[in-house]
């Protein structure tokens, strides 16, 4: 709900959260709160003596200590503001001071941005404030009923000459806190998402994805700032997450007043955009949540919320295939012969899909060549693709595709037609990583030869894609664009991805799209729009899986994590663990295999079969379940309660980390249940009522090895 007063104070109310800010006598858009919700408004706060001294000001001249001193919706350059402005225009002039003054509002009931991934539903307040040079800041404001989130974007209007976006912040939100931990999720290749904590800080940190153009597997475009004492199950929690899979940048400045100011959106660094007359430019959604029920309150407020009202409904809540894919199982080294096989076997163990890997397009026999053209390798399917979908149909079972829509590998006839599709450096030169260069996605004549390159494809019948980008950007140059453009280019670039994206999910409604970025470097609400699950890392080691699940829960629903079982020695770390603890580990997301599973033995094949039917009766938990963590592995125990909405079910799974100390014992305190319910433990058929399990925990058996494994499977008593 939205309420206005005296057209210029503003109070957004979710389901337990309130956001207020008013313009105040000079135009200036202040903030009031974000937090619980309220049923009054905290006008007096705009009244005490500091900013007071605002409020006769003429607007001749600024007060700038005072602005100084304000909190702030959007942060002005060059008024006085020391903090880090919002937004920064240059003009025709050479000045970029930006002066926006409100100007008045607009209720929606519908807010879409063009070409970008935006949040569904809720009512939307649009602020406008304006400039000299006949520029219009549109700030956004979106609430649910539903949720507890208030999702923000800023755009510019251009009525007058040509200007130069150097920074446009999705969002700005100011708080007197400056005392608040920053926790982030940082990481790298095959360990995506750890969780990084610091206590507070003074001056700017900073995370940013640089100018790689994706959100990268250093740092996710994810900021939480839980109160010093805020724990896993209480406190007050503020965070942003942005709707957004490009170069990113996300700051937090704590100033010598004691105000915190954290914005961001688009990387600024790699960033330019001509704005002619006439003209806008959008930044993309930021999605701000407040929790005062620490940081699992937080983690289920942003998942309910992309549920209900990010990922593609058609998808959301339904239950996911499992799925075989032969990845780890063969590499590149297979045949049609070797995929039927798999196939059967697939059958056999009960999963749903069959998703064939990297290596089935021609001259791609390792990571060298081959990206691009799309045409079918008939030296290892002689009969195509299609008799590959064929087999899998009339086994029952659907098909999947691995694609890498953005890249390009210098043998193919893509490069000998067209080398000037690929980014590259105008003074010669290119930079390769596994071999390969990226498309210019900025051009739209290339989206397009690529969507119909996959639709023909899909055609056939595929079910399912698994798109990959295994390598960033760098030469930021594209031929498609004049130079006076060239600063556009990583932000084009993702429009570009994003287009491709909508063409494939508006030509095949039910085509489930997985995405992958060389494991998690694109894992972020922007691809969730599109992409339903995204393949969490490439480590598919259950000890590290803990953690890098762990950490990306944070902010990500579980159904929105693809995990797989594969094999011992893990083909990453070489570590051996047991198979109930890979499935254990695996079973918390979307769930699959990823070896060749002609090699399994007729018991591992009933073992696993075993798994599945076990997954699915319990998958619900996954798709439709809450989560609470009830262990940190950097502790020593990874450990999930996943719970029904209406309680009536619950599985809670965990595995012990490296055994440091002798033998510990340990109390799990299950969280998420119903207190005066009775719960039957499955597996030992004892009834425990919700209250004690909260309170007086689980004894867990002591362990003398690493990587002990357990599920307990809890059921409401009627
Ligand atoms: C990286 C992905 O993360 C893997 O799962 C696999 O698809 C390879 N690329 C294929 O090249």
């Amino acid at each position: 709900m939205i309420q206005v007063f005296e057209d210029r104070i503003f109070h957004l109310q979710g389901k337990n959260v309130s956001y207020v800010f008013f313009a105040d006598g000079h135009g200036f858009l202040r903030h009031l709160y974000f937090g619980s919700k309220l049923c009054d408004l905290p006008v007096h706060l705009a009244q005490t003596a500091f900013l007071g001294a605002a409020v006769n000001f003429d607007g001749a001249q600024l007060p700038n200590d005072n602005l100084n001193a304000m909190l702030l919706e959007n942060g002005c350059a060059q008024l006085g503001d020391y903090r880090r402005p919002s937004v920064l225009v240059r003009r025709a002039n050479g000045s970029s001071l930006t002066d926006f003054r409100y100007e008045g509002y607009r209720l929606l009931d519908e807010h879409k941005l063009d070409g970008m991934p935006c949040v569904r539903g809720g009512k939307t307040a649009e602020i406008r404030l304006r400039a000299a040079g006949g520029l219009t800041l549109l700030l956004y404001y979106t609430v649910f009923d539903d949720s507890d989130v208030v999702v923000r974007s800023a755009s510019l209007l251009n009525d007058g000459e040509r200007v130069e976006i150097e920074k446009l912040s999705s969002f700005c939100l100011d708080l007197y806190d400056d005392s608040r931990d920053t926790l982030q999720l940082c990481g790298n290749w095959a360990s995506e998402c750890r969780v990084v904590r610091n206590s507070s800080h003074k001056g700017v940190l900073q995370i940013s994805s640089a100018g790689r153009g994706a959100t990268s597997h250093t740092t996710n475009a994810f900021l939480a700032l839980p109160e010093h004492n805020a724990t896993e199950t209480a406190g007050s929690v503020v965070a942003v997450n942005l709707v957004y899979s490009g170069s990113f940048g996300l700051t937090c400045e704590n100033t010598s007043l004691g105000i915190c100011r954290i914005q961001g959106g688009i990387d600024e660094e790699n960033f330019r955009w001509a704005l002619n007359g006439g003209e806008r430019f959008d930044a993309p959604q930021a999605v701000l949540v407040y929790s005062d029920g620490g940081l699992g309150g937080m983690s289920r407020a942003l998942h309910r919320f992309y549920l209900r009202h990010l990922v593609n409904p058609t998808f959301a809540y339904a239950p996911r295939p499992v799925v075989v894919n032969n990845w780890e199982g063969t590499y590149f080294n297979f045949d049609s012969a070797a995929l039927k096989e798999m196939i059967a076997v697939s059958k056999q163990i009960g999963a749903d899909t069959f998703v064939l890997d990297d290596g089935w397009f021609e001259n791609r026999n390792d990571d060298t060549n081959g990206l691009g053209d799309w045409n079918v390798d008939k030296a290892k399917l002689p009969c195509g693709i299609e008799e590959i979908i064929d087999c899998c149909h009339k086994a029952g079972l659907k098909f999947g595709l691995w694609f890498e829509p953005e890249m390009v590998n210098e043998g193919t006839t893509l490069f000998a037609l067209h080398p000037e599709w690929a980014l590259h450096n105008p003074d010669g030169g290119r930079v390769r990583a596994r071999n390969q260069l990226v498309l210019d996605f900025c051009n739209g004549e290339v989206v397009e030869y690529v969507f119909r390159k996959m639709e023909e494809i899909i055609k056939k019948g595929v079910d399912y894609v698994k798109w990959d980008m295994n390598r960033y950007l760098a030469d930021l140059y594209s031929a498609s664009l004049p130079a006076d453009r060239q600063g556009e280019v990583t932000h084009r670039y993702v429009l570009g991805v994003y287009s491709l994206a909508q063409k494939l999910v508006s030509t095949f409604p039910h085509l489930l799209i997985e995405g992958c970025s060389g494991g998690g470097g694109r894992f972020d609400a922007g691809m969730l729009y599109y992409f339903p699950q995204i393949w969490t890392s490439d480590n598919t080691d259950a000890y590290c899986r803990t953690f890098i699940q762990y950490g990306t829960s944070m902010c990500y629903p579980m159904s929105a994590m693809s995990a797989h079982y594969s094999v011992c020695p893990n083909h990453q770390t070489g570590r051996i663990t047991s198979s109930e603890a890979r499935f254990n580990v695996a079973s918390v997301c979307c769930f699959g295999y990823e070896l060749d599973v002609r090699k399994l033995t007729e018991e591992q094949r009933e073992e696993i079969k075993e798994q599945i039917a076990n997954y699915r009766r319990w998958q619900k938990l996954v798709t439709e379940g809450d989560l609470y963590r009830l262990a940190n592995p950097a502790d020593g125990l990874w450990a999930v309660c996943q719970v029904l909405p209406d309680k009536s079910c619950a599985r809670v799974v965990g595995m012990h980390g490296l055994i440091l100390e002798n033998a510990r014992p340990w109390l799990l305190k299950v969280q998420g249940l119903q207190d005066d319910a009775s719960y039957v433990v499955q597996e030992t058929g004892t009834e425990i009522t919700g209250k004690t399990l909260r309170c007086a925990g689980i004894l867990l058996p002591q362990v003398f090895r690493d990587f002990q494994t357990f599920a307990l499977h809890l059921v409401k008593k009627q």
